[in-house]
C-alpha cells in the first residue's frame, strides 16, 4: 500500500504543525499531542479494557476536533466521537442548555449502552451545567472520565482562534468565552480508577470474601456486629445486602479529595507536576488484603515509590498524633454498611494500623479461601492475601455528584458470584 500517498491526501486538512509531524513515529509526535494515552503502550490496553468519556475541552478552534480524530485513528473500532458541531450546536455564553443536547445525549447513551470502549465529547464544555449532565450518564454507566484540553500554541490566543474557528466567532465572542475555559476545572477528588475488567474482578473477589467469611463458625460467634438479632442461629449472614451501598461510577482509590478545588490544598495539589504528568496514565495497583468493619468494607492498597509520589503527606491521621506510614490509608471502598459515608472506608483501614501499633497484631482465624484471616475484635476482619492481586487504573479526577448507589446494583448476583472462584 502507498501509505505516503493516502496520508499525503488527508494532511492538506491538518494545519501545518500536525502535518508537518504525524508522519513521524508515535515517540516524536507533536508537543500537542504528547498525551499518555496516545503514546504508552500500557495506558493504551488500559483504556481498551476500560469505559471512559474522553471529555475535550477548550475555545473553538482551538484544535479539539484533531484532538478528537487522533483519538478516534488510535482506538478505531473501539472508539465513538461525538462531535457537537455536527448537531449544528454553536458555542456560546447561555443561561439555559439548548434542547439540541437533548438528540447528543441519545447518541452518547445509546454508545453506553453498548459498551463502547472509548467516547470521546467534542464540545467547548465551558459550562458546569452542560458538563454535570455528562457527570451524570458517566456516573449511570460506570464510565471514568479524563478530561483532554488542546497544547496547541494558540489554544488561549482569539486572535488566532478567530481565523481558526469555524463557526466564525469574533475575537470579542471568544474573549467571553475565555474565562470559564481558562481554571482548571478541578474534580471531587483524584485517583486511580480501575479498568472495568480489574474492577469486574476485584468485585467478584471482594464478594466470595463476604460469602465466605459469613459462613465461617469464628465469624458467626462475632456476629453480632453485623446482625444484632440473631433469630436463628443457624442462618447466614448475608454481608453483601449489609453493605448496601458503595461510590457511584467506577471503582477507584483516592488520592486527594479535592471538592471541586475547595478542600485544604486542593489547588497545590493539583498544580504538582507529577499529578500533571499522570493525569490520564495507567498505573498497576497491588491489593494486598481485604477488609470489613461493621460500618465499611474495602481493599487495602500498596503503593509503590512511583505511586506515592501522588499520595498527599497529610492524609494518613487519624488524630493528629498519628504516625503511620505513608500511603497507609489507601484503599478501594467496596461496600458501605447503611447510612455510612465512604470515606469511612479509609479511616476504618487506618484504625487497622493503629491497633497495629498498639499492639493488637489480629487473632489468627484460620486460612480461608484466599488466605489468612485475622480477627482485630469488635467486628473487624482482614483478610491478608496469600497472592496479592494487581489491577490496571487510570489516574484522573472523579467529578459528578458521588452520591451512593446500591451496591447490587446492575449486577446480577448469584450465578456470577457463586461460580466465581476467588483469587
Ligand atoms: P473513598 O471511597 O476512596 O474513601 C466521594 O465522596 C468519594 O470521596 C468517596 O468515595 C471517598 O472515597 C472520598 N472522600 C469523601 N470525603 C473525603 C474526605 N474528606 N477525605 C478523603 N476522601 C474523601
Amino acid at each position: 500500500m502507498n501509505r505516503g500517498f493516502t496520508r499525503k491526501s488527508h494532511h492538506t486538512f491538518l494545519p501545518k504543525i500536525f502535518r508537518k509531524m504525524s508522519s513521524q513515529s508515535s515517540k516524536d509526535r507533536p508537543e500537542s499531542l504528547q498525551f499518555p494515552f496516545f503514546n504508552e503502550e500500557e495506558t493504551i490496553s488500559t483504556v481498551k479494557e476500560s469505559k471512559t468519556f474522553f471529555i475535550l475541552r477548550g475555545l473553538p478552534g482551538s484544535g479539539k476536533s484533531t484532538l478528537a480524530q487522533a483519538i478516534q485513528d488510535k482506538y478505531k473500532d473501539v472508539c465513538k466521537v461525538i462531535s457537537v458541531d455536527h448537531y449544528k450546536i454553536t458555542p456560546a455564553i447561555r443561561s439555559t442548555i439548548p434542547e439540541d443536547y437533548t438528540k447528543v445525549d441519545e447518541d452518547l447513551v445509546d454508545y453506553c449502552k453498548r459498551d463502547i470502549a472509548v467516547i470521546v465529547v467534542d464540545d467547548t464544555h465551558h459550562e458546569k451545567e452542560r458538563l454535570d449532565q455528562l457527570f451524570d450518564i458517566a456516573d449511570k454507566y460506570r464510565y471514568k472520565v479524563i478530561f483532554v484540553e488542546p497544547k496547541t500554541p494558540w489554544k488561549q490566543d482569539c486572535v488566532q482562534l478567530k481565523e481558526k474557528n469555524q463557526w466564525k466567532l469574533s475575537v470579542e465572542d471568544l474573549k467571553k468565552l475565555k474565562p470559564s475555559l481558562e481554571k482548571d476545572f478541578l474534580p471531587v477528588y483524584f485517583g486511580w480508577f480501575l479498568s472495568k475488567r480489574s474492577s469486574e474482578n476485584l468485585r467478584k473477589t471482594g464478594q466470595a470474601f463476604l460469602d465466605e467469611l459469613a459462613s465461617i463458625k469464628v465469624f458467626k460467634k462475632e456476629a453480632k456486629y453485623f446482625a444484632p438479632v440473631i433469630e436463628d442461629p443457624k442462618a447466614k449472614i448475608d454481608l453483601t445486602s449489609y453493605f448496601v451501598k458503595r461510590p457511584p461510577g467506577v471503582l477507584h482509590c483516592t488520592t486527594k479529595f479535592t471538592d471541586f478545588g475547595k478542600a485544604t490544598g486542593a489547588e497545590e495539589y493539583a498544580q504538582q507536576e507529577a499529578v500533571k504528568s499522570s493525569y490520564g496514565r495507567s498505573f498497576i495497583l497491588t491489593i494486598s488484603a481485604l477488609f470489613i468493619t461493621p460500618k465499611t468494607a474495602g481493599a487495602r492498597v500498596e503503593l509503590s515509590d512511583q505511586q506515592l509520589q501522588l499520595w498527599p503527606g497529610d492524609v494518613d491521621k487519624f488524630q493528629p498524633t498519628d504516625n503511620l506510614a505513608k500511603g497507609s490509608r489507601a484503599h478501594i471502598t467496596l461496600g458501605c454498611a447503611n447510612g455510612i459515608e465512604p470515606v469511612q472506608t479509609g479511616l476504618d483501614l487506618l484504625e487497622f494500623f493503629r491497633l497495629e501499633k498498639a499492639g493488637n497484631k489480629g487473632e489468627e482465624a484460620g486460612e480461608i479461601g484466599g488466605g489468612k484471616l485475622l480477627s482485630f475484635g469488635n467486628g473487624m476482619w482482614m483478610l491478608l492475601l496469600s497472592k496479592k492481586i494487581e489491577v490496571r487504573a487510570i489516574f484522573s479526577g472523579y467529578y459528578g455528584k458521588g452520591k451512593l448507589v446500591p451496591t447490587q446494583s446492575g449486577d446480577k448476583r448469584g450465578s456470577t458470584f457463586s461460580s466465581c472462584i476467588i483469587i
